[in-house]
């Protein structure tokens, strides 16, 4: 079984939806830890609840970015972490952490990348007046929501849409997507090569 990470800032609503699907479908993977930037946030009582041990730090207790990604990567070598899924994970991440896990980690976001990089993504589709937009799983390489695409999920926008409603609906799909490319990963049906990610189809 793969051991995962999960990253997260905020809700908690994909690592919910992830740790439900592993536990309740045959996804060969465990939710083994989850690491959280804001002790505040509802996703660290979503852990506990799940029973999901949880790395808890704050960045201003630490030097530089650099050192307490040192301190994650410690934890994520001692816990045997094998794919990091980032979540709603609201940092910028460095090399200290990319280079080891360039091909183990994903990122989900909710625009059809490379539309809509950053933060407000669903905000930032609505003020543009697309008729369609989405969701996004990819390999992390560094840059704001770029590298390589796992998986993507289209979601209309509709006639009256609000960023509450739209979002609504894309957090659907996320709950959705992201559990269906884990189950990608681990079952070993995805490779990458030259940037570019193939998916063997399942049985
Ligand atoms: C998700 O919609 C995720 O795609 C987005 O944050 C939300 C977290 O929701 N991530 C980004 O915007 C990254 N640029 P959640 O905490 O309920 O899972």
């Amino acid at each position: 079984r793969l051991k995962i990470a999960v990253f997260a800032s905020g809700g908690g609503s994909n690592f919910q939806a992830l740790a439900e699907a592993v536990r309740a479908t045959n996804i060969p993977a465990e939710l083994a830890l989850l690491v959280c930037d804001k002790p505040a946030a509802r996703v660290v009582q979503r852990a506990e609840s799940l029973g999901v041990p949880t790395f808890l730090f704050k960045p201003k207790d630490y030097p530089s970015r650099e050192a307490y990604e040192q301190e994650i990567v410690r934890r994520l070598n001692d816990e045997g972490i094998e794919l990091i899924v980032l979540a709603g994970y609201m940092r910028l991440i460095t090399d200290v952490i990319v280079k080891p896990y360039y091909g183990r980690m994903i990122n989900i976001h909710p625009a059809l990348l490379p539309a809509f990089p950053g933060v407000g993504a669903v905000r930032q589709a609505l003020e543009y007046g697309v008729k369609l937009t989405g969701v996004t799983v990819h390999f992390v390489d560094g840059g704001m929501d770029t590298g390589p695409i796992v998986a993507q999920r289209a979601v209309e926008v509709r006639e009256g849409d609000t960023e509450e409603t739209l979002a609504e609906r894309i957090h659907a799909a996320e709950h959705e997507l992201l559990p269906l490319a884990v189950r990608w990963i681990a079952e070993g049906r995805v490779t990458l090569t030259d940037r570019k990610v193939n998916v063997r189809p399942g049985e």
